[in-house]
């Protein structure tokens, strides 16, 4: 056959497909979730996300640690409220002394180089289950009143040692109002990763069963996106961006890879991608079923978000990559 093009002689080796490659992933773009519980000496499985755990402050410090030294040098804090401490106010969320602070400033201690993102939003610690404040007689959540207390949680956060506040709660003017007032209290170098275009998400499951913050009544549609739109994300970039984001993130990761593209071809902002729980979670079960090769399922999603134009991936899978790369 007489074929003057032949993709496939740029496929006929190893050699020549490492050649031509165009992206590849590395320790530097992942950022690693670990959830935090009260107590000593504790790591607890969590069901839903096979090989996840949740830590309790000094078994974290061990973890962080351990990653540090795989080449995760960035972790995302997720902190397990007991019951007994949510309030309809979620006021447990600026305590100096709360969990998360407390396992701040033992990871700053015990690790110094680690940089640590936490997340700005009230569901672990409300009795509502919501990233805001609801109103009792409409169950209406409170856009502003909710903007005020995540600033005192991010200026509680930035003092006991986060590098990077994540606003993952989708009120309108956040970001701005958190940049504003740890500008005011000197904190003009902390970070601010947006949570920018964070849709309502199936795919958040396991995470809610982790942290146990499923929302009491109703779902969070009012705030989170609707998975119907796209531009409206554009809409979100254009906002976060003047309110002073320094990191835009797009979350869940793989079903939204389109807006992953989209932030990348309309924002010189570095993109982020947040590879959920339930996308984890997916894989994890098919490969316990023998369904797929987990291993490859998850190189080749973490090579798609970087297709897609992510710099940045948290993943739940950032330390079986680091393993993986250490052996190639
Ligand atoms: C809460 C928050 C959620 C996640 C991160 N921060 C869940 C939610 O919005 O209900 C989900 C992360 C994951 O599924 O891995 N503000």
């Amino acid at each position: 056959m007489l074929i003057t093009s032949r993709p496939r002689r740029n496929r006929k080796s190893e050699n020549i497909r490492n050649l031509i490659s165009e992206y590849s992933v590395s320790c530097n773009d992942l950022i690693m979730p670990l959830f935090v519980i009260d107590g000593e000496n504790k790591k607890v499985a969590i069901d839903s996300m096979p090989g996840q755990h949740r830590y309790s402050i000094d078994k974290l410090c061990q973890k962080a640690t351990e990653l540090y030294s795989m080449g995760i040098h960035t972790v995302a804090l997720f902190p397990v409220i007991p019951e007994s401490l949510k309030t309809k106010d979620a006021k447990e969320a600026y305590n100096p002394n709360g969990l998360n602070q407390l396992a701040l400033k033992e990871l700053k201690k015990s690790c110094p180089d680690l940089t640590i993102m936490t997340d700005v939003a009230l569901d672990p610690y409300s009795s509502d289950g919501h990233d805001g404040i609801v109103d009792s007689k409409t169950g209406e959540i409170l856009n502003d009143a909710t903007v005020e207390i995540l600033q005192l949680m991010s200026l509680e956060q930035a003092k006991a040692g986060s590098d990077i506040l994540g606003p993952s709660d989708m009120m309108d003017g956040r970001v701005g109002a958190i940049r504003s007032a740890l500008d005011k209290a000197n904190f003009e170098n902390k970070s601010i990763m947006a949570y920018t275009a964070k849709y309502a998400s199936s795919f958040y499951g396991p995470f809610r069963d982790a942290l146990d913050s499923e929302p009491k009544n109703g779902d969070k549609k009012s705030y989170q996106m609707d998975f119907r739109s796209s531009s409206e994300a554009l809409r979100e970039l254009e906002l976060d961006t003047m309110e002073g984001a320094d990191i835009v993130m797009v979350k869940p990761g793989l079903p939204y890879l389109d807006i992953i593209q989209l932030f990348k071809q309309h924002s010189n902002l570095p993109v982020a991608a947040y590879n959920v729980s339930g996308e984890y979670a997916m894989i994890k079960a098919a490969a316990q079923n023998g369904w797929l090769d987990g291993e490859m399922a998850m190189v080749e999603s973490l090579h798609s978000f970087k297709r897609a134009g992510a710099d940045i991936i948290l993943t739940y899978f950032a330390e079986e990559m680091a393993m993986l790369l250490q052996k190639s």
